[in-house]
């Protein structure tokens, strides 16, 4: 969703009303054009293919369990301060933390909230690639060749994958450069009702294929036997990235709603859509693992790849298979393309107000900044494979760099910024404006103590862990 185009659907509303009609309705349909927002930003690849993934890899039930509980807290907790923030200053990331003064530490926390989203947007596209190239192979008939085992790992392989990739980032450049990034937004929220029907259906014949009942069960009952300290690790990185928090998005959005926005309520409705997707395409995926793979633990296991394997061979034994591996991979990459295109728009106005670059300038720095390092991951799984950064993909290493690290840090700077220089008393003030701040105890309890401990011990572990210090 476009930050502006919210400033204006609200601004264009307000006018109305004072023309037409009576108050409540512009409060309401701004309220409602808060949350569809946050929501369209909240929606995509994470919830589609790296949440499965992680759930499958870190546990099942236990991974999902912990996932809630971090979100209805910490991930409550910060986006009404990102939210409040962002209200407050009326301004994006690197000025809201300005805003207060406290000097250079905040100054470099506004920054990594800022440049998250640009470490990101490179590797998303690589995989908004993969998704192009299932579409196209589903469209040309592929059906049962994609199903084939090692299909994807050829495919992720081959050289020509990066073309692909190419293909995705160029269209998300062209949106921004061409401004139709309105357009864009308004095919992706039509389509998106369509995408959680398709999904109920293909998760419903998922969950009914022979031996499948054992992967709900993996997915949905957690078992302290698959617990590692990892699941936390991965949950609270899933968890920022899937609501798009710790990186000033939210801020941004923040900074153009009004002061009749019900934060806490908008907060909860937010959180609600996006795991309800999260968990139907769980749904869809996990269970297909144990129906078509045994729940081979290799297959449980396979990271960012398990989309690609596992839906093919559901679409393969379906009757209408390849109509629905169109329909799937196509819905996907709406979503898929929105997000990459908020996440570019994000980097594009950091360059343009920071450094006071023209729009043109931001958008080819942006471009280059996407080719350089999504080639560079794309390329990762092919004539790079022998580049392995602490035992990972290069892929694996931007995702685990942004979502492990950098996100925690963000996160914790959004802490400090709230409690050392905004203030608790003047974030519940923002918030009080528009909600009854139910929560506001648990909330203060949170800012204070159990986020900045929690995030900090999370940090040091997972760091500890990949640098081979302990081994989790
Ligand atoms: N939340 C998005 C997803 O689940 C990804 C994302 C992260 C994003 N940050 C964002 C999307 C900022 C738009 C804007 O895939």
């Amino acid at each position: 969703m476009i930050y502006r185009g919210l400033n204006e659907m609200s601004e264009d509303k307000s006018r109305e009303v004072s023309r037409h009609q009576g108050k409540g309705r512009s409060s309401f349909s701004g309220k409602v054009g808060y949350v569809l927002a946050v929501a369209g930003s909240a929606v995509g690849l994470g919830n589609i293919w790296r949440f499965p993934y992680l759930a499958a890899k870190y546990g099942g039930g236990i991974f999902l369990l912990v996932y809630l509980i971090l979100m209805l807290t910490f991930g409550y907790a910060l986006i009404v301060s990102e939210t409040a923030l962002g209200r407050m200053t009326k301004r994006s990331p690197v000025g809201a933390f300005q805003a207060f003064g406290g000097g250079a530490p905040f100054k470099l926390g506004g920054w990594i909230n800022a440049v998250i989203p640009m470490l990101i947007v490179p590797y998303y596209s690589v995989i908004g690639g993969w998704v192009t190239k299932y579409l196209f192979e589903y469209m040309r008939g592929s059906t049962q060749a994609l199903a084939e085992e090692d299909y994807f790992s050829g495919f992720i392989a081959n050289g020509s994958s990066v073309w692909w990739f190419l293909i995705f980032s160029l269209a998300v450049t062209a949106v921004l450069f061409a401004g139709v990034k309105q357009g864009v937004e308004r095919v992706s929220k039509v389509m998106m009702p369509l995408l959680v029907i398709l999904a109920v259906f293909v998760a419903v014949y998922s969950m009914t294929r022979p031996g499948a009942w054992e992967g709900v069960k993996y997915f949905l009952i957690p078992n302290p036997e698959n617990f590692s300290w990892m699941t936390v690790v991965a949950a609270m990185g899933q968890m920022f990235y899937s609501l798009s928090i710790a990186m000033g998005i939210l801020y941004t959005y923040g900074s153009y709603i009004k002061k009749d926005v019900d934060i806490e309520k908008s907060t909860a409705q937010v959180e609600i859509f996006d795991t309800a997707i999260a968990m139907l395409a769980g749904l869809m995926i996990i269970p297909a693992v144990f129906a078509f793979s045994g729940g081979d633990p290799d297959t449980l296991k396979a990271g960012p790849s398990l989309m690609f394997i596992t839906l093919p061979k559901v679409f393969a034994s379906m009757g209408f298979g390849t109509g629905a591996g169109i329909m799937f991979f196509l819905l996907v990459l709406l979503a898929a393309l929105t997000s990459a295109i908020s996440l570019a728009e994000s980097g594009v106005s950091t360059f343009e107000d920071q450094f006071g670059w023209s729009r043109h300038k931001a958008t080819v720095v942006m471009g280059a900044i996407i080719v350089a390092f999504g080639a560079l991951s794309a390329l990762g799984f092919g004539v790079l494979d022998f580049v392995s950064l602490f035992g990972m993909t290069i892929l694996d290493f931007f995702d685990f760099l942004t979502n492990s690290v950098m996100m925690p840090v963000a996160a914790l700077a959004t802490c400090f910024l709230v409690t050392r220089a905004a203030g608790l008393d003047r974030i519940a003030g923002e918030v009080m404006q528009s909600s009854a701040f139910k929560r506001r105890r648990m909330y203060n309890l949170f800012m204070k103590y159990l986020a900045p401990v929690c995030i900090l011990i999370i940090l040091v572990s997972s760091i500890a862990n990949v640098l081979g210090l302990i081994s989790l």
